[in-house]
């Protein structure tokens, strides 16, 4: 914990008083200098990419918010949410339906959620595969690739399976034996896989019959294997092409990543609407004090986690 000045609202932006704000793996990579090619860092770096809260301060150009009105969203600047304000690059109203704990993990999954499944083209009467889907990420995927009226398969353990069914996937574990089991499920194939968890790529190319019915958002050997890494952008690195498997920025170990795609962030008040009509929950596995941000951290990197890590202010 640290003293930092307080940001304000520039123009399009808003500033809003943090109530909860989420922490992924991705908080944990920037921490580590994982990403320090990927995602250039000034110190001091406050790290959160979403959050919700009250609106404190409205930047010019912005409609439609008034101070006071509870919101959640993404921060401006891939980072700086878990602190006591954040600037907001995008945002919806908090859905009544959610606790401040939800609203406040719900924005960068849905976010990342929505920018695969439109990569991968999910619509009605689809199968996709979610691998690692019983994540932060997985479990807001799920819900999504079912409003969208896909069937969805999801890889977890076993004592997540009951979970998976509740958010409306059919489960199956990952490891050994994953190919065959997803076939006896779909018999018929599936039309696009969303890793979530890396390190099983040949396996999900032959589950698709194709790389590019694979999208993954964790594993950083994605170009060797002609697969698609989505991932979000610090401002002004977006892809606005959006086929990102050229000029790769350094990655970790020498593995690249393309560049990055446009953020979907139409994903929130489309989340928000599901949300207003009970069909999205977001699972929060575990809340901390913003004080106790390491411990949420040592949390996240356990990678077992059952949804998502959420820091109360
Ligand atoms: N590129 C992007 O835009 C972007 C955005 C967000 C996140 N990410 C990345 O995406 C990944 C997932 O993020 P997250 O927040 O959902 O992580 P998370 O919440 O930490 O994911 C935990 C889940 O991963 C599952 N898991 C662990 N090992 C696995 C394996 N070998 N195979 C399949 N599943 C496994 C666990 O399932 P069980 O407990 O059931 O075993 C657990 O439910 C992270 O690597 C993160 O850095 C990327």
């Amino acid at each position: 914990m640290a003293e930092a000045p307080a940001p304000h609202a520039g123009p399009n932006r808003i500033r809003i008083a943090v109530r909860a704000s989420g922490v992924t793996a991705g908080e944990t990579y920037l921490r580590s200098g994982r990403l320090r090619d990927i995602v250039p860092t000034e110190f001091p770096f406050v790290t959160g990419v979403d959050a919700a809260g009250v609106v404190d301060e409205i930047g010019d150009g912005v409609t439609g918010v008034s101070l006071g009105d509870e919101v959640f969203g993404v921060s401006a600047t891939f980072g700086g949410t878990n602190a006591d304000h954040a600037v907001l690059e995008a945002w919806a109203p908090k859905p009544a339906e959610w606790s401040w704990a939800e609203a406040g993990g719900a924005s960068g999954n849905v976010e990342t959620s929505t920018r695969v499944l439109d990569r991968l083209g999910t619509r009605p009467g689809q199968t996709v595969l979610i691998h690692g889907a019983a994540g932060g990420v997985g479990t807001v995927a799920i819900q999504l690739a079912v409003a969208r009226g896909a069937t969805v398969i999801g890889t977890a353990s076993a004592h997540n399976h009951d979970f998976l069914r509740s958010l409306g996937a059919t489960p199956t574990t990952y490891g050994p034996g994953l190919v065959d089991r997803v076939r006896e499920l779909a018999p018929a194939g599936v039309d696009g896989v969303f890793d979530c968890a890396g390190g099983a790529l040949p396996d999900l190319i032959t589950i698709a019959g194709d790389a590019a019915r694979v999208v993954t958002i964790a594993d950083f050997e994605a170009a060797a294997h002609g697969v698609h890494m989505s991932h979000g952008a610090p401002a002004g690195e977006v892809d606005q092409g959006g086929e990102g498997g050229e000029g790769g920025e350094g990655g970790e170990g020498g593995a690249t990543i393309g560049a990055a795609d446009p953020p979907a962030l139409h994903g929130l008040a489309i989340a928000a609407e599901l949300a207003g009509q009970g069909r999205l929950r977001i699972p929060v596995a575990a809340t901390f004090p913003l004080e106790a941000a390491a411990e949420a951290h040592t949390l996240v990197e356990t990678r077992h986690a059952r949804g998502k890590i959420v820091l109360l202010n």
